[in-house]
């Protein structure tokens, strides 16, 4: 008997890679993924190492390497393509995109945020709940479009935020969701059941969703 087809992602990190490991072990029971190379644009960082201990081909290119970001982004286009993957799955990948780069991979890269967009964009989003007295908080998947962190929301994972509460607790329990949430999307997507329209319109199971789906738990893969 032959298995159904996996789906070839290539997947980039700039740091720890533990939404790279939530994805490792997901398509080790079940997600029809096969990861064919990890990325990093910083060396020696542990999620290279993570790839390396799952038998994954690794690829470091260090944007420091280049005179400016097209050139990077230019020639990171040449090295994924080289893995030929139907999907870029941006892990942790702490690096703003040029329009060339986004177009070039649409509707076929995603992206991790560590916030309910559109609250928080960019960087330090725990501790700017904080700052807001946000009561939720968490993470969202999302398509990735030429707005930093404002492409179409696929969906989000919600924690409570707890009046004892700081940055590094609140990332720690977001990041937990993280790990749930990311795989679920990219099941979606290697199952054909998730997919960007051509005016930028995420649909799930050939319906338009007006608003990302929220995670629960019982949606989990493992
Ligand atoms: C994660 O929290 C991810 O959401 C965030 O970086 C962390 C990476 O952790 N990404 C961004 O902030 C992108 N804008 P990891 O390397 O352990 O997966």
């Amino acid at each position: 008997m032959t298995s159904p087809p996996r789906l070839a992602v290539v997947v980039l990190i700039s740091g720890h890679g533990s939404n790279l490991q939530a994805i490792i072990d997901a398509a080790s029971n079940g997600l029809p993924i096969d990861i064919v190379a990890v990325i990093s644009n910083r060396p020696n960082v542990y999620g290279l190492e993570r790839a390396a201990q799952a038998g994954i081909e690794t690829a470091l290119l260090q944007h420091k390497d280049f005179p400016d970001r097209d050139s990077f982004d230019q020639a990171l286009v040449a090295l994924i393509d080289h893995y030929t993957p139907e999907l870029v799955i941006l892990a942790g990948f702490m690096r703003i995109l040029s329009a060339d780069f986004v177009r070039h991979y649409t509707g076929r890269i995603l992206n991790i945020h560590p916030s309910l967009l559109p609250k928080h964009r960019g960087l330090d989003t725990h501790q700017r709940a904080l700052d807001s007295g946000d009561t939720l908080h968490g993470a969202t998947v999302h398509f990735v479009t030429e707005e930093l962190d404002g492409g179409p929301l696929i969906s989000q994972a919600q924690v409570t935020v707890e009046s004892s509460d700081n940055a590094s607790t609140l990332a720690k329990r977001v990041l937990d969701k993280e790990h749930q949430l990311y795989p679920l999307a990219i099941r979606w997507f290697a199952q054909g059941r998730l997919k960007l329209d051509d005016s930028e319109n995420v649909i799930l199971d050939n319906k338009k969703i007006d608003q990302p789906i929220i995670y629960a738990p019982q949606d989990a893969i493992q």
